[in-house]
């Protein structure tokens, strides 16, 4: 390997909400994070030095984005995903989460139906649930394997009363799945059928385990993207949520020019000056630095579901095909999640994402964010382990 993965960085002093509010969320800074979604790795070091070298200029004015930044998000579409996205129909977002918000707020009515599928990141119910739009939950369904696959026979019945919008996750924050083009062609089709818009919030598809291959909901087929609005960002793939960019493709032209209008009444149209060369050099430069990435975590993922086969079995990890978040069944502990989440923090010294965040299907399970040393999962596993077997 190239880059280092093992290495500790310390970010205990850097205004890391991992690290900083943990306090806010678990009453303590002094536990190892495995919360919220970002990574303790650096970023590749070509990002760093295009930082560096935007910095050395001295000079953080107003932005303007050249056509060089969208072609450079396209073609990494392209060249990952065998998708090309229309420039025309690409836009700025300071953020997944606000972007949604937005095109939720402007394309849709209070009281509209938007389905979602739960157990999923937790923001998706509450853009809809801030926005007085209606939410409608489809459950996944899991099998004893602990393997997730979609209801499409309740999501039908669902998207057929109504519904506005589906706020798709693919691949899935917390379970996991690296949808097949099959799946999402079968709940695509249904959107068409009924009319339903499809938000699909694809901000985890460049981290793809073991070999697992990204399908694109927009290129699955032509009705399919008419009815389509992507959501992509560099944030998660080479650890920039600080920056703050995202990319939303839209269906339709006249949509995203009506989403430009307003980010610009809104006078948030533009990047900060970093986040346009972070994102420009990750999607030019960083492919080589993401493909070792992804051996890494795959191989973190392995490293948790055998510590826990041989010396924690109360603990049951999945085995994620996509992003770096491992949905841990915690059920055989017995624990109710408020003592759960005390018994985690307080007797074993590690802050889990909690499972009833993620609604439905949540309860009795933690999100393990597996994007850091082996060393510490290893320190946070032990310390589960010493926990459990002194109760
Ligand atoms: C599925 C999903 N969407 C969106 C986000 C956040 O995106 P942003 O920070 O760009 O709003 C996350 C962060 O964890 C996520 O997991």
């Amino acid at each position: 390997m190239s880059y280092n993965f093992d290495e500790i960085v310390d970010r205990s002093n850097n205004y890391a909400a991992k690290f900083q509010e943990a306090e806010l969320h678990y009453g303590t800074n002094n536990v190892i994070p495995l919360w919220i979604a970002d990574m303790d790795f650096r970023t590749a070091p070509c990002i760093v030095e295009a930082i560096k070298q935007r910095a050395d200029q001295g000079i953080f004015g107003y932005t303007w984005r050249t056509p060089k930044y969208f072609e450079a998000i396209a073609a990494w579409q392209q060249k990952r995903n065998g998708w090309l996205p229309d420039i025309a129909k690409m836009a700025f977002a300071p953020g997944v989460v606000p972007g949604m918000r937005m095109i939720l707020t402007m394309f849709t009515q209070p009281g509209d139906k938007v389905l979602i599928q739960q157990p999923v990141y937790h923001p998706f119910a509450d853009v809809v649930n801030n926005t007085g739009r209606q939410l409608v939950v489809s459950p996944l369904k899991r099998d004893e394997n602990g393997y997730y696959t979609m209801d499409l026979e309740d999501f039908e019945a669902k998207a057929k009363d109504g519904a506005k919008y589906f706020i798709l996750c693919n691949p899935h924050n917390p379970v996991g799945r690296c949808w097949t083009r099959e799946e999402l062609k079968q709940v695509g089709d249904i959107c068409v059928k009924y009319g339903v818009e499809i938000l699909s919030d694809e901000i985890h598809s460049d981290l793809m385990l073991d070999g697992h291959k990204h399908t694109c909901m927009a290129s699955v087929s032509p009705e399919i993207a008419a009815i389509t609005t992507t959501c992509i960002a560099p944030s998660k793939t080479f650890n920039l949520a600080g920056l703050q960019s995202s990319t939303i493709v839209f269906n339709d032209e006249a949509k995203k020019d009506a989403y430009v209008a307003e980010l610009k009444r809104m006078d948030i149209a533009r990047n900060n000056c970093f986040s346009l060369v972070a994102t420009m050099e990750a999607y030019n430069h960083g492919e080589d630095w993401l493909e070792e990435l992804l051996v890494y975590l795959s191989d973190n993922m392995r490293f948790i579901r055998s510590f826990c086969a041989e010396r924690l079995p109360e603990l049951k990890p999945n085995t994620p095909e996509a992003t770096y978040l491992n949905w841990v069944d915690a059920r055989a502990l017995g624990m109710d999640d408020d003592t759960l989440k005390k018994f985690c923090v307080e007797k074993a010294g590690v802050a889990f994402g909690e499972g009833p965040d993620f609604g439905f299907g949540g309860s009795g399970f933690l999100r393990l964010n597996a994007a850091c040393p082996r060393s510490v999962i290893e320190k946070a596993l032990t310390q589960m382990e010493q926990a459990v077997h002194s109760r």
